[in-house]
């Protein structure tokens, strides 16, 4: 497949997991292995879009050609986003971000004793939320929801609170879904409440499927 149908296009892709430091040798992470995202910058790179990708730590190379800011945390993502979100025609948020971090980082490696030991977390900017809050007409903006249950309840919620064009909403409950695997299993529920139900295919796939989308999108504009 050779069309070139995102030539001009800026797309901003998030991937991976974040890492919250506890100390110098720990830290609060997920199971996100950024394949989704890298397989979208894959995709919208052969497609002629110019593509940035803001990654947490992953195992992953960028195909050559994309343009990588690499972060660890929630914070150093959500300036890495804002920093880039003028410029990007079309934000796509694969990246499965904590939601909150440890209040304070200790300086040391924290040790151990005989009692019980409790860490208390903090907020983190919700980088979605803010995207949607700044958004103008002229810009598409795409989540994920990774959910174990009410699935399309909480997608549905989040396309209004993060005002969304489209959300991609994989139930981690299906074998072949969401994490680390490379299929995923997915509902495209987009603004105006239409909904289609994907059965399981290879991320790369998928990965066309939301630029078909996105396209789409961009055509009606
Ligand atoms: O509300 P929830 O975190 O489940 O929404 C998931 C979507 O929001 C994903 O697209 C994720 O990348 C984005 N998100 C974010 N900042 C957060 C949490 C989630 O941008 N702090």
């Amino acid at each position: 497949q050779d069309k070139k149908d995102l030539k001009g296009k800026k797309i901003l892709i998030t991937a991976g997991p974040t890492r919250e430091a506890i100390d110098p040798v720990r830290y609060i992470t997920n199971h996100s292995s950024g394949k989704m995202g890298y397989a979208i910058a894959e995709r919208a790179l052969d497609r002629g879009a110019e593509v940035l990708l803001i990654s947490g730590p992953t195992n992953l190379k960028a195909p050559v050609g994309v343009n990588k800011i690499d972060v660890n945390t929630t914070n150093e993502m959500y300036e890495a986003v804002l920093k880039s979100f003028e410029w990007a025609d079309v934000v796509i948020k694969s990246a499965a971000v904590a939601d909150y971090r440890p209040a304070m980082v200790a300086e040391n490696k924290i040790k151990k004793d005989d009692n019980d030991f409790s860490i208390k977390l903090v907020r983190n900017p919700d980088i979605l939320k803010e995207l949607g809050k700044r958004k103008k007409d002229n810009k598409i903006l795409v989540g994920f929801a990774a959910e174990t249950q009410n699935l399309f309840h909480n997608a549905k919620n989040k396309i209004q609170n993060k005002n969304l064009d489209f959300i991609v909403a994989n139930d981690l409950t299906k074998e072949g879904a969401g994490f680390k695997s490379d299929t995923n299993i997915v509902t495209i529920i987009d603004k105006n409440g239409q909904t289609k139900h994907y059965e399981k295919m290879p991320k790369i796939d998928l990965a066309e499927i939301i630029l078909d989308k996105v396209k789409s999108l961009l055509i009606e504009e």
